[in-house]
């Protein structure tokens, strides 16, 4: 029997956070790594020297159109997400592109309409759902009834371009994303009411909402709690925590969720803590996908779907009532 071929892949944006994926491909043998590209072309160099890339370019059209490419990390600003995933969509190639999927409802609907168009298989960057630690939660609760999480970085400073309204939309609707994924990934019914207050504490000469405490509830009744900012937290609490019940058994997720202690009939649990493996956890799942021919370890149809829960989130600390997730606007988004 013949060995299954290398997944041939490149890296649109050679950032941050680019060199998490990278660093991957680099380590796998089951990738041949072969092309980065970026609009700044000293860095897209740097990166093929370093990560071992097959050649750097400044056009991406040069990537989309290379028959020796399988799939694209896409890791860019969020503005380009739409742009890129369409032209990489109409280019046949498989693509990866990083959280949020897109900072607003037509750019989410874009992605999807690209994809379900295409047939390609896409995926969004959720990592979190893939930590050890998630993977075992899930498992233990299977309906949560209430859930307290947050998300609290340090300081963002204000010219990032995260805090940019077009670029990156704030750290609400840019680092928010991911705990409401995770939230929305351990509940089981969909979400159909969002209530939240919040604002513009720490960024005044940015027109971004970058504070907020924020109220779900699900189609069962069930409701959580979610808080958002870059207002800093002591290190036991750490960035991410959750914790969740679904009425006899209960859990807490911390230290950055890549620890668990689960509770039942007064029983504690604590779990051995799984170190944290960066991108690497999501990265392979897309890999694996793409080997298969899938699905999607993330559908962009979720990812639209936490996308639209934080902007109505985001309408409601600008107008002061309630969203209903069920009709208007966000109604389609809610279908995964
Ligand atoms: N999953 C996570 O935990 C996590 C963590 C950090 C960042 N991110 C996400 O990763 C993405 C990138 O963030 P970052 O911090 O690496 O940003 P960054 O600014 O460090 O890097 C972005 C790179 O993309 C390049 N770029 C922008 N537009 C381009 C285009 N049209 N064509 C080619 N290259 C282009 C820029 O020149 C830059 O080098 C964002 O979506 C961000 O939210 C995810």
């Amino acid at each position: 029997m013949s060995e299954p071929r290398p997944i041939r892949v490149a890296l649109i944006g050679c950032g941050s956070y680019g060199a998490q994926h990278a660093k991957f491909f680099a380590r796998n043998a089951d990738v041949t790594f072969q092309a980065v590209a970026d609009l700044a072309s000293e860095r897209a160099a740097a990166f093929a020297a370093k990560y071992g890339a097959g050649y750097a370019t400044t056009d991406v059209a040069r990537v989309l159109a290379d028959p020796a490419i399988d799939a694209v990390w896409i890791s860019t600003q969020h503005h380009t997400h739409a742009p890129l995933a369409e032209q990489a969509a109409a280019a046949g190639k498989h693509f990866f592109l990083e959280k949020p999927l897109a900072l607003t409802l037509a750019d989410c609907d874009r992605i999807v309409t690209a994809v379900e168009r295409s047939g390609v298989i896409a995926a969004s960057g959720f990592k979190l759902r893939f930590f050890p630690a998630v993977v075992a939660a899930k498992a233990f609760i299977a309906a949560p009834q209430l859930t307290t999480a947050h998300v609290i970085d340090d300081h963002w400073p204000s010219e990032f371009w995260a805090n940019d309204p077009v670029q990156g939309g704030g750290n609400v609707l840019s680092q928010g994303c991911h705990m409401m994924d995770t939230i929305l990934h351990l509940h089981a019914a969909s979400p159909v009411r969002v209530y939240a207050a919040g604002g513009n504490r720490n960024h005044p000469a940015r027109d971004i909402v970058d504070t907020a405490a924020i109220t779900l509830t699900f189609a069962d009744g069930a409701v959580a709690n979610l808080s958002v900012g870059d207002v800093g937290v002591p290190p036991h609490a750490s960035k991410f925590a959750l914790q969740t019940s679904d009425g006899a058994r209960s859990l807490s997720l911390y230290n950055r969720l890549n620890s668990l202690m689960t509770r039942t009939d007064g029983k504690v649990t604590e779990h051995p803590t799984w170190p944290e493996d960066g991108a690497a956890v999501i990265d392979r799942a897309f890999i694996q996908a793409v080997a298969t021919g899938g699905p999607s370890p993330v559908t962009v149809q979720s990812a639209r779907r936490t996308s639209a829960v934080v902007l109505a989130a985001i309408e409601s600390i600008k107008t002061g009532q309630a969203v209903d997730l069920t009709t208007g606007v966000y109604a389609a988004a809610m279908a995964v």
